[in-house]
């Protein structure tokens, strides 16, 4: 074997390989993102022979083996994964630094120690870093291995000698190859950290968890592609400020994605929460202007979130618009309906919109209650505490109808609405439910003229 390097160059941005240094990268499109990497091959000297090991065969001879999931002893983390870790599989936690990633990974650990064999690779705490959160988390098993160790080539070893059953690596962007001349945490270490992570979970039929940081922008640091890599990619998210946390799925090959799990930081780790509407609404303010009650579905589960808004004079040409936990784009839209359909001057008054307790909500069901709450801000009129609204809200000033109406109307009567408001479109499926809610109070809209 001899070992030879040489120079590639490719794009931080999607991955894209090239042998020279291009300015603009021909599949993404991005300007200044190549970045030049050494590797060094090793190659044989002699012509390698091809070995066919692989044959292709008819699909229908393929023998269907249902997967094996191991549970991790939280509901609320195996829901967003579709019902457990696959054996085998490889995926990748991100999250801001400090949001738990940590704490929750060492939880589900904990839980699976008790029946299988779980390796922690650490390379941002040593050990005994480790020790002190898991004294937190409560008692282990011997099962539960702790590694402090960043060179990829030791943990691969490791692996195959001890042949656990789920290793975790936190994080990815402290490891690194020798095969890369550059230091970790550079997107050509990371990429191939996840390469050589890859193979080693599909070879050995070991499941892998990754940790990984994000950036401001909100990807996980590194080349988009870390993303493709992965069988499955999920979110740590939260408010820092607020004990909360929400694990979602974005991409899951053995589940469906926008699955999500709620978790409270508490002193001795993450606790389930199992009731995230009454979570969600329990800071809500009594008669008060501005605020607004309606439920948004995040994957196959309905969650009510208070909407809050808030008008007031504007001192500049144009005026301020801000939007949190929503996207502010469709905050400009409703407010240019509530102008053009309502007439209502909202260009002389800035316009602020939030999801109270910091979740993101990105669903067109809830703009009747990002117009309700913006028109009782305006008013200065509260809106009645025991009701909620859903429904989409078109550029003519339309409501429409949203999915699931039934599911949601019965998560806000459980949470003690009684009155709702609800697209006529979703008239024909509520009443078919009338039996489950028949003390609740339906108004049916087809326009926001018919609230307002
Ligand atoms: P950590 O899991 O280290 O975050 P990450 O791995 O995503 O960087 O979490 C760190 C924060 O969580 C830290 O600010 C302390 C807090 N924490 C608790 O509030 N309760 C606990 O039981 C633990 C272990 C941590
Ligand atoms: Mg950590």
């Amino acid at each position: 074997m001899a070992s030879s390097s040489k120079i590639i160059y490719f794009c931080d941005n999607c991955g894209y390989e090239s042998s020279k240094w291009l300015g603009q990268c021909p599949m993404c499109h991005e300007w200044n993102t190549f970045v030049e990497q050494k590797v060094s091959k090793k190659t044989s000297s002699t012509t390698k022979k091809i070995v066919e090991t692989n044959k292709p065969i008819s699909i229908n001879e393929i023998v269907n083996t249902n997967e094996t999931r191991i549970k991790t002893g939280y509901d609320e983390f195996d829901r967003v994964l579709g019902g457990g870790i696959v054996t085998g599989s490889i995926g990748l936690l991100g999250g801001d630094p400090g949001i738990g990633k940590s704490t929750i990974l060492l939880q589900i650990c904990k839980t699976i120690a008790e029946s299988l064999n779980v390796l922690y690779v650490s390379g941002e705490e040593s050990p005994k870093q480790i020790k002190l959160r898991a004294l937190r988390v409560g008692e282990f098993s011997d099962r539960l291995k702790v590694l402090g160790e960043t060179n990829l080539e030791a943990i691969e070893s490791i692996i195959d000698k001890t042949k656990p059953d789920l290793v975790i690596i936190d994080s990815i962007q402290t490891m690194f190859s020798e095969n890369i001349d550059s230091a970790p945490g550079n997107t050509s270490q990371i990429r191939e950290a996840t390469n050589i992570l890859m193979q080693i979970a599909k070879k050995l039929n070991i499941s892998i968890i990754i940790v990984g940081h994000v950036t401001k922008g909100g990807d996980v640091a590194g080349p988009r592609i870390l993303e493709h890599m992965v069988d499955y990619v999920l979110y740590l998210e939260g408010d820092r400020h607020a004990s909360y946390r929400i694990l979602r799925g974005v991409k899951n090959r053995f589940g469906s994605t926008n699955e999500i799990g709620v978790f409270e930081m508490q002193n001795i780790g993450m606790v389930e929460v199992k009731n995230p509407s009454e979570y969600m609404l329990s800071g809500k303010p009594i008669n008060s202007p501005g605020s607004v009650v309606t439920c948004s579905m995040e994957g196959t589960r309905p969650i009510l979130v208070e909407i809050q808004g808030l008008v007031s004079n504007s001192y500049y040409a144009a005026p301020i618009r801000t939007a949190t936990g929503i996207d502010r784009n469709r905050v400009n839209l409703l407010m240019a309906v509530l102008e053009k359909r309502a007439n209502i001057p909202l260009s002389k008054f800035d316009g602020y919109v939030n999801v109270a307790g910091g979740i993101k909500v990105n669903e067109p069901a809830i703009d009747l209650a990002v117009i309700m709450a913006i028109v009782s801000s305006y008013r200065n009129e509260p809106i009645d505490d025991k009701l909620f609204v859903i429904g989409e809200v078109g550029l003519s000033g339309e409501v429409r109808s949203v999915t699931k109406s039934q599911t949601r109307i019965i998560e806000g009567y459980k949470l003690g609405f009684k009155k709702a408001i609800v697209p006529k479109a979703c008239q024909k499926q509520i009443e078919s439910i009338m039996d489950k809610i028949s003390d609740m109070e339906i108004t049916y809209i087809s326009s926001i003229k018919d609230v307002l």
